[in-house]
């Protein structure tokens, strides 16, 4: 499953994942800058906002109630697309996955 990550000033890192990895540690282990994953994945922190791309929103989701609650203390602005990339779990139908990240986690 491959994901891209698109970095604050467009810089983009394609890294292979393992089938149901989330998108945070798939981040972590690919040495991707710009999710931190503090809780390690365990929705206590919004350390790994993202912002899923457009084309990716309809597959991907919507986010839970408790992940926009965990959102709201995000440092970076909340939008529509913002998820907690820990919740988003790498599934075929997901390969091709592009998700934007913030300026800042912290
Ligand atoms: Fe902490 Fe996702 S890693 S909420």
């Amino acid at each position: 499953v491959k994901v891209t990550y698109v970095s604050h000033d467009g810089d983009k890192t394609t890294v292979d994942a393992e089938e149901g990895a989330s998108v945070m540690h798939t981040a972590i282990a690919n040495d991707v800058e710009g999710i931190v994953g503090e809780c390690g994945g365990a929705m206590m922190c919004a350390t790994c906002h993202c912002y899923v791309d457009d084309a990716w929103t309809a597959a991907v989701g919507v986010r839970h109630d408790e992940e926009g609650e965990m959102l709201e203390g995000a440092s970076a602005e909340v939008t529509e697309r913002s998820r907690l990339s820990c919740q988003i779990k790498l599934t075929p139908e997901l390969d091709g996955l592009v998700v934007h990240l913030p300026e800042d986690q912290i």
